[in-house]
C-alpha cells in the first residue's frame, strides 16, 4: 500500500513538473556572448557564420573567439590595474590548455599557472618566461621539480610536508634556492586535498619547518577557493582568516610573506553549477534546468575592488606591508568565448512529451555539460520559436551519455547544428577520444577563420601502440 501511495505521489509530481514547470523554462539570449544573428537567421560569431563554419570544418568543432579572449584579458587587467595595487595574472592552464588560446593571452601580457609537468613543459615551449610561471598541483614529479628550480620561476607553491621534502633535496642537490609558496586552506572552500589546513595548525607547521630551511625562499601564501565563484563574500571571509595567518607567522616565525596568490575561481554569468536538488529533479522527472540569473554574478571589477580593498584593510588591522596580489584567472577568461557546435545526426520519439535528439557531441568532449548550466542555440534556427522538449543525447554507446535530460528548443530536423555555449572553460581539458576523435579547433575574428588545432585522426588515435 506504502509503494502504491508513493509511487501515485511521484507520478503527480512528475505531472506537475511536465505541465506546469516546463512552462515558465527559459533559455538565455545570445547577444550574452556578443553573437550576432545574420538575415537568414543563423548564429554569427565573431563575424563568421556558425553554420558555414560547420560545413567547412564538419562538425564536432570548437570555435573561439578571439576578440573577446583579449577582451576578457583586457577587462581582468584593468579592473585590478584601477585598484592600483601591485598584481600579476597568471592564467590556469588547465582550464583551457589549446596553444593558440595561450599565445594570445601570453601576447596580452599573462603569465603561466601550470599544475603537471606536461603544462610545465608547455610554458616553456610556448616561450614563457621564468618569473612569470607558477607551478602548482598536488603531483609534482622530481624531474619538473628539477626543470622548474634549474630555470628559477617565479613560484612553485607547495603541496604536502612530503613535497617540502621533495624540493628541499632537489634544490640542495642543484645549489639552487627556489622561491617557493605554501597552499593554505581556510574554513571555506576546497579542502585540504590541496594544501595545508590553518584550523589544524598544518599550515603553521609547514612554515615553520620551511623557516628553518636555508636553502627554500618562502616568498607566498596560496590559496584556491574553488571554481564558479559567486560571491565576492567568499573571497572576504577566506582573507579574513588569511590575515590573520599572515599575521601569526610574522609575529611567531618572523616570516614575511611577499605574494598573496589568491588562486582563480572567478564565476562567469552564463554558467552555473547546478545544485543538488535541481540535478534530482533534473535526472528523476527531467525538469528542464533554468538559467542563471545573469545579475547573481559579480563582474570582475566588483570582485576586484572588493578583494583589493579588503587586503588593504586587513593590512590596516595587522599593520602589514601590502603584499603583491597574484590571481591565476580561468574560467572568467576563456569560458564564453568558445563554442561547440555540433550536428543533429538523429532524431527519436521518448514519449508524446519529450523527444531524443542523438548529436554528434556527448559527454566525451561536453562534460562540464552535466555538472554546469550551458546554454545551448540551433545555429540555423535563431529566429524559430523554442517550442519542443529534446533529451541531448551523444554519440557515445552509454546511456549515460547525455546532455540535457530535457531542453527546449526551436523543432529539430535532422542536419540542424547545435551551438553549446561556454566550451571555453574544462571542455577541452576534460575531453578523451572515446570511441570518437576529438575535434578541431577553429579561431575566428573580424569575419576570418583559421585552425588552430586540427582534427585528430584515427592515425593519431593509435601512434602510441605497437601491434
Ligand atoms: C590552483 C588553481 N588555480 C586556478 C584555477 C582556475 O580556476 P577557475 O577556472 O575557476 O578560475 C584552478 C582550477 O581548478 C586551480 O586549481
Amino acid at each position: 500500500m506504502k509503494k502504491l501511495i508513493k509511487k501515485i505521489l511521484l507520478l503527480f509530481i512528475k505531472y506537475v513538473i511536465c505541465r506546469f514547470e516546463r512552462r515558465k523554462t527559459t533559455n538565455l539570449d545570445y547577444s550574452l556572448w556578443g553573437l550576432e544573428v545574420n538575415k537568414r537567421g543563423r548564429l554569427v560569431i565573431g563575424g563568421c557564420n556558425c553554420v558555414g563554419l560547420a560545413e567547412k570544418y564538419g562538425t564536432p568543432i570548437h570555435v573561439v573567439d578571439r576578440d573577446l579572449l583579449k577582451k576578457n584579458y583586457n577587462e581582468f587587467y584593468e579592473s585590478f590595474k584601477s585598484n592600483n595595487i601591485n598584481f600579476g595574472i597568471y592564467y590556469s592552464y588547465k582550464t583551457n590548455p589549446i596553444p593558440a588560446i595561450l599565445k594570445v593571452l601570453h601576447e596580452s601580457g599573462a603569465g603561466a599557472e601550470v599544475i603537471s609537468p606536461y603544462e610545465l613543459w608547455l610554458a616553456f615551449k610556448l616561450g614563457v618566461s621564468p618569473d612569470l610561471i607558477i607551478y602548482n598541483g598536488p603531483n609534482k614529479s622530481d624531474e619538473s621539480l628539477k626543470v622548474a628550480i634549474k630555470n628559477r620561476i617565479k613560484l612553485i607553491n607547495i603541496n604536502s610536508f612530503n613535497e617540502i621534502e621533495k624540493i628541499k633535496k632537489i634544490a640542495e642537490s642543484l645549489g639552487i634556492r627556489p622561491k617557493v609558496g605554501v597552499r593554505i586552506c581556510t574554513s571555506i572552500g576546497w579542502g585540504s586535498q590541496f594544501g595545508f589546513k590553518i584550523k589544524s595548525g598544518e599550515a603553521f607547521n609547514a612554515f615553520e619547518k620551511l623557516g628553518k630551511m636555508r636553502c627554500l625562499e618562502i616568498e607566498a601564501i596560496h590559496i584556491h577557493l574553488g571554481t564558479d565563484i559567486k560571491s565576492t563574500s567568499m573571497y572576504e571571509k577566506a582573507m579574513g582568516e588569511i590575515f590573520g595567518f599572515v599575521n601569526e607567522i610574522k609575529d611567531k616565525l618572523g616570516v614575511y610573506i611577499k605574494y598573496l596568490d589568491l588562486g582563480g575561481g572567478f564565476g562567469v554569468s552564463t554558467v552555473k553549477s547546478f545544485s543538488k536538488t535541481e540535478s534530482k529533479l533534473h535526472h528523476s522527472f527531467n525538469k528542464p534546468y533554468l538559467p542563471p540569473n545573469i545579475e547573481d554574478t559579480p563582474s570582475m571589477r566588483v570582485f576586484a575592488k572588493k578583494i583589493v580593498s579588503t587586503v588593504c584593510k586587513e593590512c590596516e588591522r595587522y599593520k602589514l606591508k601590502l603584499p603583491v596580489l597574484l590571481f591565476e584567472p580561468g574560467r572568467v577568461i576563456t569560458s564564453n568565448v568558445q563554442m561547440l557546435l555540433a550536428k543533429v545526426c538523429d532524431l527519436k520519439k521518448e514519449n508524446s512529451e519529450l523527444k531524443i535528439a542523438i548529436i554528434d557531441a556527448g559527454i566525451n568532449i561536453a562534460s562540464p555539460v552535466s555538472w554546469e548550466y550551458h546554454e545551448i542555440f540551433v545555429a540555423n534556427k535563431m529566429n524559430s520559436n523554442c517550442s519542443e522538449f529534446y533529451k541531448i543525447a551523444g554519440p557515445i554507446c552509454t546511456p549515460i551519455d547525455i546532455l540535457y535530460r530535457s531542453k527546449k528548443l526551436p523543432s529539430l530536423e535532422v542536419g540542424d547544428i547545435i551551438a553549446i555555449m561556454d566550451s571555453g572553460a574544462y571542455c577541452i581539458s576534460f575531453s578523451n577520444n572515446f570511441s570518437f576523435t576529438r575535434p578541431a579547433v577553429v579561431m575566428v575574428s573580424e569575419g576570418k577563420h583559421w585552425v588552430v588545432r586540427e582534427k585528430e585522426s584515427f592515425k593519431d588515435m593509435i601512434h602510441l601502440d605497437g601491434f
